[in-house]
């Protein structure tokens, strides 16, 4: 049997984030394995990716359920027999019903494309460019029942250029994200990342509502390996 720490991985689309932690994983150091990748969308690109990979990809189809409490308990029952140690939301675009958050809490994050508390919701990059924000970033979060609002882990920055547009925006985002989930996924499986009363803490130590910052260590180390 495999000493590594299980992971499943929720998705709704593209699969850019999965796929970098698919890549992190392949290390033979990284302390987890993704052992289901499951999209409520049939045609998610990150499903084929995953199949590619050689992980199990489940399709479980939201619209086919009368409501959300219906689809959550039907996703519940495909995750519990993989019996995950944790529960990754890669551009799951989904709110999830608070039963289903309970079931997991403390051990599923979430990334969203903005520095929480900043603009939780959808069109993020849209409202960092009208806001005519200097920066703009990402945030690797624990789920609670709060949509995007659950303690912030680990936070990158990425300046907002003169010239950008939501997309070329998004790209910088991007990039960000691979290097970041991979590294606060690794530190949850390692045991250093726990959620206690409501707070994210590292190495023993409660962190502030922003979490870590990604500029700030990679910065203190000279180059800090994300995966
Ligand atoms: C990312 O921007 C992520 O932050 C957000 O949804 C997007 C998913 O992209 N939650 P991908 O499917 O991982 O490429």
């Amino acid at each position: 049997m495999s000493a590594k720490q299980r992971v499943v991985v929720l998705i709704s689309g593209s699969g850019s984030n999965l796929q970098a932690i698919i890549d992190a994983t392949q290390a033979a150091d990284y302390p987890g394995e993704i052992c289901a990748v499951i999209s409520n969308k049939e045609n998610a690109y990150g499903l084929e990716r995953a199949r590619r990979a050689g992980i199990e990809a489940i399709a479980l189809n939201h619209q086919a359920y009368n409501s959300r409490e219906a689809f959550d308990a039907a996703l519940k029952v495909k995750i519990d027999p993989l019996a995950p140690d944790a529960v990754v939301l890669a551009g799951f675009m989904r709110i999830l019903t608070p039963s289903f958050v309970c079931a997991y809490q403390g051990r599923m994050l979430n990334i969203h494309p903005s520095l929480l508390p900043k603009y939780p919701g959808l069109h993020t990059h849209q409202r960092a460019l009208e806001a005519q924000d200097a920066t703009h970033g990402v945030t690797v979060h624990f789920v609670t029942g709060e949509l995007d609002g659950g303690p912030s882990v680990l936070q990158a920055t990425v300046p907002v250029l003169q010239n950008d547009t939501v997309d070329t925006l998004a790209e910088r985002v991007l990039e960000q994200e691979h290097k970041i989930y991979p590294l606060a996924l690794r530190w949850l499986l390692q045991g250093r990342l726990i959620y206690k009363d409501g707070k994210a803490i590292f190495d023993k130590t409660p962190l502030p509502p922003t979490g870590l910052s990604f500029n700030a260590i990679s910065f203190c180390n000279g180059h800090t390996k994300a995966n």
